[in-house]
């Protein structure tokens, strides 16, 4: 099954298109040069540059198929020296040269959790589509992409990864921060989220607040690398003595702001080199990522669940990464990060991905003009 998605959660206008957990192509278009002097995602400019990209970014995702199409035939041509008609991908590929969506058997589009009028733009090409074209749609939730941005391949199949459930999942985005149980295909439980700020938000805000720009996750690894990682300042870690498998971050970044506000440390006089800058990065860093940690680990524990998936676009920290890796080898655990670097941020790759479980399933929209956004979509 050949599968067109498209992603227009947030701030990237992403579309791929894939077969089974192959992924033949995709395009991303990046909005953080408009959102950047905002210091955050500004929900109508959003709107305006997903409109004004979607077609380009589609034109390009079939470009690249079709690049993709005509390399393969000759990959093909290459291993069977033979066959000089590889019938059934050679009548495919001639087909595609008139129409690349003759050889597209659905349309996928995420419909929530996201901004819904980023959203809308999405699901309104994707309609146009199906209409067009007359395709199959199906609607994915962009956190399940997240969830199996770990399975995700690239167009030779790599890496092979088979799927061994029960997994636990701990996602970890701008918007959310969740641990799941990821039990069959498709099929999950929620077991803990953030009850205020996402992992990713607060790190945003931890960068605003010391005008390192947004978004600031990236920012502030870097910071804290050159800090050495540690924990200067001990800023508090909320929740971590409940029992529960909650997360909170708000408190977090209140008495962050506090700390700045008493020490005159202003987000409009700061740079990369005034002094404490590096160690309030590492610390607040360190801080997150205690929680993150302990709450996983405690879900480990509870669960028995010893196979970890993170997916998100906090996921690409590599010292988180390292720190994830360290608590689960403690644990006589793994844990499956996604394999390339642009699966942690948004794409329509992974949610191209899932859709092609959906289809196995076939879950299908019955009809199609009926389907709407759903901005506060849960798993
Ligand atoms: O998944 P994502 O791209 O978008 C949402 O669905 O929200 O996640 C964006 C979040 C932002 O908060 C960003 O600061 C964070 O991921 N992020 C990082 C890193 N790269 C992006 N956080 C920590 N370390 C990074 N290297
Ligand atoms: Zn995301």
């Amino acid at each position: 099954m050949v599968i067109l998605s498209i992603d227009t959660s947030c701030d990237e206008t992403s579309v791929a298109i894939t077969e089974g957990r192959r992924v033949l192509a995709n395009v991303v278009y990046s909005q953080i040069l408009i959102h950047e002097k905002w210091g955050g995602v500004v929900p109508s400019l959003a709107k305006r540059a997903h409109e004004e990209k979607i077609d380009l970014v589609v034109e390009k995702c079939l470009k690249k198929f079709e690049k993709y199409l005509h390399e393969d035939m000759t990959l093909f041509a290459h291993r069977h020296p033979l066959i000089r008609e590889p019938s059934v991908i050679g009548s495919k590929y001639i087909s595609s040269l008139h129409c690349p969506f003759s050889i597209i058997d659905c349309i996928a589009v995420t419909y929530g959790p996201g901004l819904a009028i980023a959203l809308e733009v999405g699901i309104k090409k994707a309609k146009e589509l199906v209409e067009k074209y007359n395709k199959k749609l199906i609607a994915v939730s962009h956190m399940e992409g997240h969830i199996y941005s770990a399975f995700v391949q690239n167009s030779q199949g790599h890496p092979v990864r088979e799927f061994e459930f029960p997994y636990l999942v701990l996602l970890i985005s701008g918007g959310h921060t969740e641990l799941v149980l990821f039990k069959n295909h498709l099929s999950y439980e929620i077991l803990g989220h953030t009850i205020d700020d996402a992992a990713g938000e607060a790190l945003d805000k931890a960068a605003k607040l010391l005008g390192l720009g947004y978004p600031g996750g990236a920012v502030i690894e870097k910071l804290a690398e050159k800090a050495g990682n540690k924990d200067y300042y001990n800023f508090p870690r909320p929740m971590m003595k409940s029992k529960d498998l909650n997360f909170s971050f708000s408190g977090l970044k209140t008495s962050f702001y506090y700390f700045l506000k008493k020490h005159s440390i202003q987000s409009d006089t700061t740079t990369f080199s005034t002094p404490g800058v590096l160690e309030l990065a590492s610390s607040f860093q360190e801080a997150v990522f205690d929680s993150l940690l302990k709450k996983t680990e405690a879900a480990v524990k509870k669960t028995g669940i010893k196979r970890l998936i993170v997916g998100g676009g906090v996921a690409a920290n590599l010292y988180l990464r390292k720190k994830l890796r360290q608590m689960m080898g403690q644990n006589d655990g793994s844990v499956l990060f996604p394999p390339y670097k642009y699966l942690t941020g948004d794409n329509a790759a992974m949610i191209g991905i899932v859709a092609g479980y959906k289809a196995e399933k076939k879950e299908f929209i019955k009809e199609f003009s009926q389907l709407d956004r759903i901005p506060r979509l849960d798993l």
